[in-house]
């Protein structure tokens, strides 16, 4: 197996809303591995968003904690988790959440802005990547001017773009129709298989969750069933 790049050890999420107790995260223990495609699956409410935003650093954990690269992030600031956040992970929701007064080049340069990265390189990295996506017809186009799909493929871009250890992506395909769902879905497994990117997807969808190498099956907080080694089955497995 290849180098841990997550570790999560026993980590919980509690949240109390008035008289009520939920344990979204509730002892979660799971590691992630460089190259590594995974999907979430699990009923709604199972608990698959907190654990996607907890690894993201999106949110905090009530106890337990989450090492990534070898740093474990239990100490750090608020400021240093943004810090580390942004030029670490990349993210990628159902919504898109691309920002709609800049251009699909512009949106996917915006992350590196942030990191302060020279406007030359910022340009080259940028054209680089919509060419290597053959995606260049989409640079100057406006998010409302750009279908769903497209919209999701430069959000994808954008995620990338810093080149991060773990990309995130909660319900990628929620908000498209099923062939537009399958070509993105087709993205990242290109993107795993090619540039080996890991990869953890939350989907409710058991058949998109197949496209990934291992499934983590979520239950109350708890992950009831780590599926490993998705593609390595022989053929005709499932006919027996
Ligand atoms: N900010 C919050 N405040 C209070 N409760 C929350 C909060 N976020 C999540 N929860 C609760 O935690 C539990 C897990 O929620 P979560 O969003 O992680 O589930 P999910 O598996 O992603 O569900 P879905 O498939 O519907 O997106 C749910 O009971 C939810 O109501
Ligand atoms: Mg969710």
């Amino acid at each position: 197996m290849t180098e841990e790049i997550v570790v999560c050890e026993n980590l919980s999420k509690r949240f109390i809303v008035g008289d009520s107790v939920v344990n979204a995260v509730n002892g979660v223990d799971v590691t992630f591995h460089r190259e590594e495609f995974t999907s979430v699956v699990g009923p709604s409410g199972s608990g698959k968003t907190t654990l996607l935003n907890l690894i993201g650093t999106l949110e905090i954990p009530t106890t337990g904690k989450i090492i990534i690269n070898g740093i474990d992030l239990s100490q750090f600031s608020t400021k240093d988790l943004t810090d580390f956040r942004r030029k670490n992970l990349g993210f990628v929701f159902q919504f898109f959440n691309l920002v709609e007064g800049l251009t699909g080049k512009e949106n996917v340069e915006l992350p590196l802005i942030f990191d302060g990265i020279p406007y030359e390189v910022r340009q080259s990295r940028v054209n680089e990547i919509f060419k290597e996506f053959e995606i260049e017809n989409l640079q100057n186009k406006f998010p409302e001017e750009l279908s769903s799909g497209e919209r999701q493929r430069v959000a994808i871009m954008r995620a990338l773009i810093n080149e991060p250890i773990l990309l995130l992506a909660d319900e990628p395909t929620g908000n498209l129709d099923t062939n537009t769902g399958q070509t993105v879905l087709d993205l990242f497994k290109q993107l795993n298989s090619e540039r080996g990117t890991s990869i953890a997807l939350v989907t409710h969808d058991l058949a998109a969750a197949k496209r990934a190498k291992r499934i983590l099956h979520m239950h109350d907080g708890k992950i009831s069933f780590d599926q490993k080694n998705l593609d390595e089955e022989p053929e005709g497995m499932d006919e027996k």
